[in-house]
């Protein structure tokens, strides 16, 4: 095994279990780095960026089962400092992130693995993963963007899959995932409709895409209907769909006869009663309704090339660093969904 320099033990976040509204989400321990297996790679960790997901989780509302106690997130980017005897495709020096879901690599396995749920996330000064489950970042990216592509850039990039020059694509909502969706949208020349529940936060989209077409779907509640005006009776070829239960029949009425709906939020909660006219719609409008679970190494691997090729700056996705010893309250910020973008930790 290469080692440098020895570490011995890491600083990681670990949730506190207790939900109660005003109590603490996160606890900061100090706990022994395990011996790297032969396959496996130490990463000192830069930047770990913060998603819904996360307050989520650490708030009790995950739809899903999780650890006792886990390290919160999934997204971190890092440099390796030591690899067991049989690495083979990284070194010392390199730039990596783990994938989110470890199970996860080409797309065609049977079994999942999220991290921060079924196993321990990223929210840690060191973290250990076999280098079947990390990808290498791109170098022209500082920590802080870098650290944002495993979940948030994945997840745009597998609900705009099939999207191509002059079609025109509904991203729902100013959070990580809708504005990296909107600069991979932007990049590929698609026309934009974004909606969110904030007309200060439509402004400020507007200001650094000055094409884009808005809504306020807070105040436009037929938000639908005026999608279909904009797009001439036609509806959108792909729809970034984030609010689940409430808001996915609207997002079938407004998509294009045989267009996508890329399934990725629930941030509506799960109320059956609003899929009442799922059937009728879904057929009526021959959609093809995708749900989507982030992506696999190889999908990284082609957003981090398609990332290198434009040279795409992602500086400005990000809504607000935090030091790493600020994780608790970084966590709440997303909670009470004040960020416009992404929200991320530095070490
Ligand atoms: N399937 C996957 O692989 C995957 C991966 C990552 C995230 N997710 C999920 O995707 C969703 C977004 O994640 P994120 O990390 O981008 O969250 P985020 O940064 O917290 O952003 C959420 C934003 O969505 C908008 N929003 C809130 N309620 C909405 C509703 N009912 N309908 C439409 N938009 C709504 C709000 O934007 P405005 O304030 O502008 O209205 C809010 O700021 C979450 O449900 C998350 O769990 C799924």
């Amino acid at each position: 095994m290469t080692m440098l320099p020895a570490v011995t033990h890491r600083r990681a976040f670990r949730r506190t279990d207790d939900f109660t509204p005003g109590t603490p989400k996160l606890k900061l321990v100090q706990e022994e780095i395990r011996q790297l297996a032969p396959t496996d790679v130490l990463i000192k960790v830069h930047a770990v960026a913060l998603n819904y997901r996360d307050a989520n989780i650490a708030n009790g509302g995950n739809p899903w089962p999780v650890v006792p106690n886990g390290i919160l997130c999934n997204d971190a980017a890092g440099e390796v400092v030591a690899v067991g005897d049989k690495v083979k495709t990284l070194a010392i020096g390199n730039r990596a992130g783990p994938i989110t879901d470890t199970e996860n690599i080409s797309g065609r396995e049977i079994k999942r693995s999220w991290l921060a749920a079924d196993e321990d996330g990223v929210m840690a000064d060191y973290i250990i993963f076999d280098e079947a489950v990390l990808c290498l970042l791109p170098d022209y990216l500082d920590w802080t963007e870098a650290s944002m592509i495993p979940c948030a850039g994945v997840t745009a990039w597998s609900a705009l899959k099939g999207m191509s020059i002059g079609q025109t694509v509904l991203i729902q909502g100013t959070g990580g995932v809708s504005v990296f969706a909107l600069k991979l949208a932007s990049a590929a020349g698609l026309r934009i409709i974004l909606t969110s529940s904030s007309d200060t936060k439509l402004q400020r989209m507007r200001d650094q895409y000055p094409s884009i077409l808005t809504v306020n779907y807070s105040k436009t509640p037929d938000w639908d209907k005026e999608v279909m005006k904009i797009t001439e009776g036609a509806g959108v070829d792909i729809l970034v769909e984030n609010g689940g239960a409430s808001s996915l029949v609207k997002s079938l009425r407004c998509t294009r006869r045989g267009g996508i709906v890329s399934q990725v939020g629930y941030l509506s909660g799960q109320d059956s009663g609003d899929l009442r006219e799922l059937i009728p719609t879904i057929i009526d409008r021959r959609v093809i309704l995708r749900g989507i679970n982030a992506g696999s190494k190889h999908d990284m691997e082609d957003l981090c090339a398609a990332l290198t090729a434009a040279q795409t700056p992602l500086k400005d996705l990000i809504d607000r660093t935090f030091a790493f010893e600020e994780a608790e309250e970084a966590v709440e910020y997303i909670w009470q969904g004040k960020q416009i973008g992404k929200i991320v930790l530095t070490l």
